[in-house]
């Protein structure tokens, strides 16, 4: 089947006063339909560039970017993409309601759907009043919702989007990962840079993750965080000394607040703990696989480990 992004030993220097910058270096990767994809890397690493690429902001130095099959040179290969770019800058003369208009029309969708779209998009956004305020006179957030507003208001098949929550508040973040849940239930293709890795980690099917130009990792979300466990800490609360006697075989220790953690080698380990700390009376306050979230397999990929708090 033709992935719907893809990205063909894609290389990028930037020419500066003679001096050249290798942005990408030669990454290969594709995107499924109907999938959310987190793009990821540090300051620097290359995402953006390559989504310029994709979007022929930019001409790649050698090899390519693909749309459903068409090459990124190709206009048409962008007919059914919305795309919020990382740096959200334009004229602010419009009102939200007038830009949005101006977008929808651009995106050939039926005017109608569009009128009727946008307030439902502005009160998602929760920004109902700035639809007759120039977007000028918008905060930083709000700017920022109106940028990915515009690239929904086509209801478009592809969403190419770099850094989408980037200055929102909290409630429009939480929102937004439902938002992405729902548009892959339609079928549709997300593809988003971003720092937040807890958001990526809840919602995303896979994640590539690039440094300095050079693709360290493409991989299921599920795969990535499988491979780097390393055991179990539960926490609880209560049981008594009977309980303490009973869990044999893990490392225990007693938190800051008093309560007991215990270290568990692999899943059969952590099961028996599990049962044996409620049979006894426990109260378990958590469990968490330790070194199994995207930060710490993240920082792993950095030689960042030290920075891991699991
Ligand atoms: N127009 C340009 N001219 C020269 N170098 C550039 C240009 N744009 C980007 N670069 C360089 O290319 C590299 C990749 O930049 P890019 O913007 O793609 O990174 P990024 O992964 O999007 O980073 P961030 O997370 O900070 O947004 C960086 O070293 C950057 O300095
Ligand atoms: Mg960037």
């Amino acid at each position: 089947m033709t992935p719907t992004l893809k990205f063909d030993n894609l290389a990028k220097t930037y020419r500066e006063h003679g001096a050249g910058k290798r942005a990408l270096n030669g990454i290969s990767f594709a995107v499924g339909a109907g999938e959310i994809v987190g793009f990821l890397g540090p300051n620097g690493a290359g995402k953006t560039t390559a989504m310029h690429v994709l979007m022929d902001i930019l001409f790649p130095t050698s090899g390519h970017a693909e749309i459903m099959g068409l090459d990124s040179r190709d206009p048409e290969s962008r007919q059914n993409v919305g795309f919020l770019p990382e740096i959200f800058a334009f004229d602010g003369f419009l009102t939200g309601t007038r830009f949005l208009k101006l977008f929808g029309s651009l995106s050939g969708r039926n005017q109608d759907l569009i009128a009727a779209h946008i307030p439902e998009l502005l009160t998602f956004l929760d920004m109902p009043d700035a639809a007759n305020v120039r977007i000028k006179n918008y905060s930083k957030g709000m700017t920022q919702k109106i940028g990915l507003a515009q690239a929904l208001i086509g209801d478009p098949q592809i969403l190419i989007l770099d850094e989408p929550t980037s200055g929102m508040d909290p409630i429009a973040k939480a929102r937004i990962k439902q938002l992405f849940i729902k548009l892959r239930s339609e079928g549709k293709t997300v593809f988003l840079s971003t720092h937040i890795l807890s958001d990526v980690e809840d919602i995303a099917d896979r994640v590539a993750i690039i440094n300095q130009g050079e693709l360290l990792a493409y991989d299921r979300v599920s795969s990535l965080l499988a491979a780097n466990e390393r055991g179990f800490k539960i926490v609880f609360a209560g049981g008594g000394a009977d309980l303490l006697g009973a869990l044999v075989g893990c490392a225990i220790s007693n938190d800051s607040q008093g309560r007991t953690e215990v270290t568990c080698p692999d899943g059969k380990s952590r099961d028996f703990t599990l049962q044996t700390i409620l049979q006894h009376g426990g109260d378990i306050v958590s469990l968490k696989a330790l070194g199994g979230s995207l930060q710490s397999q993240f920082l792993r990929l950095m030689h960042q480990e030290g920075l891991s708090d699991d």
